[in-house]
Parts: structure tokens; sequence; C-alpha cells
């Protein structure tokens, strides 16, 4: 098992002092920082090898080609899947952007359903609601319970009554922590509709779990780059294989690069699945600098990075428990026989002191963690929380940091007099 305290020498950023203090960086739900390999790839890859990938014969466009396909194909068994499934994007808002104009806008209409959560992140909403309006699909959703957990008894009760084409969730909850049943909810709904398709919004468990695209079962899978210690600007969408190759998800961006022939009023498109999906030039370096983030977490161990996540959740709920002033949102108890269903953060409401006061007071003294609606605005308003205070981890977090935390939330105490 490797020792957080340690790795934090692999990310240079975290030596930083803020308002002069040690930083104790909590903000991993929003953006990751990057260690050192990760950074010295891209600078490396500029320093070295930098050209166009597949449109020049010279030596460098070769190189930065086969830097960029190795990197595609590191990236894409993290996640057990085949190089070909993996379509770059900037980020997992892009790959759901993606599914909506290369799949939703060609196969919904009005009638068909698209089912959601009121959980999921705005990327995994807004989206719906703008391709609903497109195709005049109907959004439903499978309600979530005062534990943060989704009521998956009513999945069956939904079906009956929908005709549902697509459902999209996420994998776990940026706000809530919910580790969602998602393997559950794929065996229902391929038993009950086994021509539906399964969006799962990997961007919050990426970074947390080992994951399996082929396991999984879903069609499309979205992650996100940065929130998995790469650089900013590169994510990806795992498409099925077969739906790939039927046809029935389509390019959604068009030019170069994705074309096999072009003519003046047609253009037959690139029969190979990367190039398919890669109109215009790609983010080779940030590409580089991903799977390095993936062999560097491959070399802690993603079972190992899990073990870490879940005994810091543990000790952040027990340790927030123990402040009266603290209300925990989300899953804080495990249900019987099951392992806590919570990953990679701890959301709260300090009462009586608005988010943004608890976050500039804990910020005073050099933690960093996010207030506000956390891109969840009707998880928010369902509950009636104005704002909520988030925590949210990474391999280089500590249960010291937590005890840092802990002592910093003393302050507001101290300043607000509650
Ligand atoms: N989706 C990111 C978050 O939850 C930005 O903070």
């Amino acid at each position: 098992m490797f020792n957080p305290e340690e790795l934090k020498q692999d990310f240079p950023i975290l030596s930083r002092q803020i308002n002069g203090q040690s930083l104790v960086y909590l903000d991993n739900a929003a953006t990751s920082q990057k260690p050192q390999v990760v950074i010295d790839a891209i600078s490396h890859y500029y320093q070295t090898s930098n050209a166009n990938v597949h449109r020049g014969v010279h030596a460098l466009s070769d190189e930065s080609t086969k830097l960029w396909e190795t990197s595609r194909a590191t990236i894409a068994t993290f996640f057990g899947a085949n190089p070909g499934e993996l379509i770059l994007t900037r980020n997992t808002t892009e790959a759901i952007n993606g599914v909506a104009y290369g799949w939703a806008d060609h196969h919904l209409s009005a009638s068909d359903v698209i089912l959601t959560t009121p959980m999921e992140h705005h990327s995994d909403l807004v989206v719906w609601q703008q391709v609903c309006q497109r195709t005049g699909a109907e959004l439903r959703f499978l309600e979530v319970d005062e534990t943060g957990r989704l009521k998956i008894e009513q999945l069956e009760e939904i079906f009956a009554h929908s005709d549902i084409k697509l459902i999209s969730l996420g994998l776990v909850s940026n706000t809530l922590g919910t580790r969602n049943p998602v393997e559950k909810i794929v065996k229902i709904a391929r038993k009950l509709r086994p021509e539906v398709k399964i969006l799962l919004d990997g961007a919050q468990a990426a970074p947390h779990l080992p994951l399996d695209f082929h396991e999984l079962d879903c069609d499309f899978f979205a992650f996100s780059g940065h929130k998995m210690l790469g650089p900013m600007g590169i994510g990806g969408l795992l498409v099925k294989q077969d739906l790939l190759e039927s046809k029935a998800f389509q390019p959604w961006l068009f030019g170069g690069g994705m074309i096999a022939t072009v003519e003046r009023e047609k253009t037959e498109f690139a029969e190979d699945l990367a190039d398919r999906f890669t109109a215009g030039t790609p983010d080779v370096a940030s590409t580089v600098g991903l799977a390095a983030a993936c062999r560097y977490l491959q070399q802690l161990g993603m079972k190992e990075v899990a073990q870490h996540d879940q005994e810091l959740v543990q000790y952040a709920l027990e340790k927030l428990t123990q402040i009266s002033e603290v209300t925990l949102i989300g899953p804080v108890y495990a249900l019987p026989a099951q392992p806590l269903d919570r990953v990679g953060s701890v959301a709260f409401i300090y009462q009586g002191v608005h988010a943004h006061d608890v976050a500039q007071i804990l910020d005073s003294q050099g933690v960093a963690v996010r207030s506000g609606h956390h891109c969840t605005m009707p998880l928010h308003t369902q509950f009636n929380w104005q704002a909520t205070v988030r925590a949210s981890f990474q391999v280089y977090n500590s249960q010291a940091d937590i005890d840092k935390l802990v002592a910093a939330l003393a302050k507001v105490k101290a300043v607000f007099g509650i």
C-alpha cells in the first residue's frame, strides 16, 4: 500500500504555501493536481516530438503519430476497453454531448424517454434537456431518497410505463459521493429492454475505482483526464465496438482527419474507428500526459487507490460527525451487509454559515475545498440546500489532511460565534 504523504513529493504544487500555510488540497473532484511525470511527459513531447499526426511522412510526424497511438492504447487499456472503442474528447461534458449528437439526435423522437437521475451533474442533464427539445423525447427521473441513494426499486415500474431508449447516470455523484448501483440498473434494463442504450458518466469514478468497460456492460462511458491526475482538456468517450461498427453511432464533428474520400458534394468517413471520430488536429501532448497519469495510477494499483479512498471517506465522515454544527449529506452509513456506497468526497452544511463563508475561512488557513451547488442545482433545490461545502480526495491526501480540515473548521465557530 502506498503512503500518501510520500506521494505528495511527486506533486510539485503541493509544496506551495497558501495564505502563509502549507496547502491542503481537498478540491480534487473539481480537478486533481498533476504529478511531475505527467508534467514531464507533456513538456518532453513538445521538446522532442511535436508534429502533426497522420499528416506527414517525415520522421517527427511518424514519431508523434506513434506516441499518440500508444498513448490512446494505454488510456483505453486502463479502462479495460479496446483502443478502437476510445474517442478522445476534451472532457466528460464533450463526451456526453457526443452521445447526444452522435446517437440520440439520430434515434430519438416524440414518445421516447431518456431516464436520468436528480443527482446528475449539469453536464448529464442540460445536454438531455436540449436533446428533448430537438427530438420531442421526454426526460424522466429515477428519484433519490433522503440518504442520497437512488430509489432503484422504482426502476421496473418506470420501465413499465415509459418507452425508455436511453439511460444516462453518474457512476459516482460529484455532490453526494454516492456510488450508484449501476450494475443492478444495467442488469434490470437489459432484461426489460435489451435495446436500451446506457451511458455512464464516469467523471467522479475514474479517479478512484478499478473499472472495466466491458464488465460494466454500458454502451457509453464518459470520463475526464484532469480529475484522474492528467492534464485539463483531455477526456474520453468509450463506445461499445459493435455500436461503432454498426454505424448507429455517428461522428458529430466533421473536417480533416476523419475522412476516407472527399468529393465536392459528399464525403466517405474513415473506416478506422479512431480516425472517424477525430476531426481536426488532436491534442497529442495532453493525450501523452493522460497516458502518463494512467501509468502512474496503475503503478499505485487501482485496488489500492480505491481502498485508500474508502479509508479517507470513512475517516472524514467519522471526524465531521463529531462537529455538532455540521450536517453531512449523502450516504453516511453502509447498508446491511454492504460496504459504504460512497466514493471520493464528503459534502456538508455548516448550520448557520453560508458555504462560501466556510470555504473562505478554510482557505485563509490553506485548506482548499469547493462550496456552492457543485453543478447540481436540481439536487440542491430538491433538498432545500442553499449551498454545500465539499471536501474531495486524491491519492496524495492523508488522514492528517482531514485533521487539518477539521481543525480549520473550528475557526468558523470562532468567527461566527455559533
Ligand atoms: N464537476 C466538477 C466538480 O464537481 C467541476 O467540482
